[in-house]
């Protein structure tokens, strides 16, 4: 059972998310939370390992037609990634663009977002990076297009559109297509396939995916103050063929509590929190989402195996 406080705490944001979502059944944290310094550290630990395909299969679609994508988006555009992370994939593009107005890279992690737009400057002095600390889930407040730029382009690799639900992809891509508008929008997005690779890419041998997870209640420990017993939580990451989703949860392994934020949370055995999911599309139910927001679909290019694509939709008009 759950007790509230004694005395009311000043909670940041993660902390009132945090509670929220211990508060309702079932348990569920938006993964956005994951990204801490030490989450965006895990997470490109997991970009590296062999079970995990979808960064080497989307770096190769970039590698293979960065050029045809490069026509997609025009000379002169001002780009804005979303999720930038390490900011590794747009050095594929930059290459192949025509002199790009600027290059706006977008996330929650601040540290790991300043520290990676800083390389990138020094590594292409001739190109105006401005790094943006926002959430992509929300309402997209973008800085003003600088002078010069002709259109707005947005690029939103690693698939981390299959971290929305359906109905929630559905608003950020008309949200896109708002903040595009005259532009447009290059998607990673992963594939439907064999349900047992998906199960590897999820529940590698490593267990860095499991630390990536784990990095939730971590952090909790860390910025909060809770006390989260590491050891009594397991990852567990299992495709749900109906949803077409895999769906990751830390799950008690055995009766416990927790204080967060001066808020006790009991956990049976078994009980699960959910962390995220991460849903897989066909290409054509991919197109279709697009144009119920408002996106024009105008190219697809997909890997041999079909396991990934790489999507340009066209935003309407100005
Ligand atoms: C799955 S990683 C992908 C990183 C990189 N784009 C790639 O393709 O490898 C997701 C990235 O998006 C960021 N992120 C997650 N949710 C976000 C949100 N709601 N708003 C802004 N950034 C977010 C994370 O910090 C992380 O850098």
């Amino acid at each position: 059972m759950n007790a509230p406080a004694e005395a009311p705490l000043y909670v940041q944001p993660f902390g009132e998310a945090l509670l929220q979502g211990l508060r309702r059944q079932p348990r569920a944290v938006p993964p956005k939370y994951f990204y801490d310094a030490a989450g965006s550290a895990l997470f490109e630990r997991i970009c590296a390992l062999p079970e995990y395909y979808p960064t080497r299969t989307e770096i190769g679609l970039l590698q293979r037609h960065a050029r045809e994508m490069a026509e997609c988006i025009g000379p002169a555009a001002d780009l804005v990634e979303f999720g930038a992370g390490a900011q590794r994939k747009i050095r594929l593009l930059l290459a192949a663009l025509a002199r790009p107005a600027r290059y706006v890279p977008v996330d929650v992690s601040a540290q790991h977002l300043h520290a990676h737009a800083r390389a990138l400057a020094a590594e292409l002095p001739a190109l105006v990076v401005l790094p943006w600390v926002a959430d992509f889930s929300a309402e997209l407040v973008l800085p003003q297009p600088p002078p010069g730029a002709r259109r707005r382009v947005g690029f939103f690799p690693g698939s981390s559109i299959g971290n929305f639900t359906p109905e929630e992809a559905v608003q950020f891509l008309r949200r896109c297509a708002v903040a595009l508008a005259g532009g447009g929008l290059l998607v990673g997005v992963d594939l439907v396939k064999d349900p047992a690779v998906l199960h590897r890419a999820y529940n590698d041998a490593a267990g860095v995916t499991a630390a990536f997870n784990k990095n939730l209640l971590a952090r909790a420990n860390r910025e909060l103050g809770a006390r989260f017993d590491l050891d009594g939580y397991f990852h567990h990451a299992h495709y749900d063929p109906r949803a077409q989703r895999i769906e990751m949860h830390l799950v008690s392994a055995r009766r416990q509590q927790v204080l967060v934020c001066g808020e006790r949370f009991g956990f049976d055995e078994g009980d699960a929190l959910h962390t995220e999911h991460s849903c897989k599309y066909t290409v054509p139910g991919f197109q279709r989402l697009a144009r119920e927001a408002g996106l024009q679909p105008q190219a697809v290019w997909c890997d041999d195996a079909a396991w990934f694509s790489v999507h340009w939709l066209a935003a309407p008009p100005v």
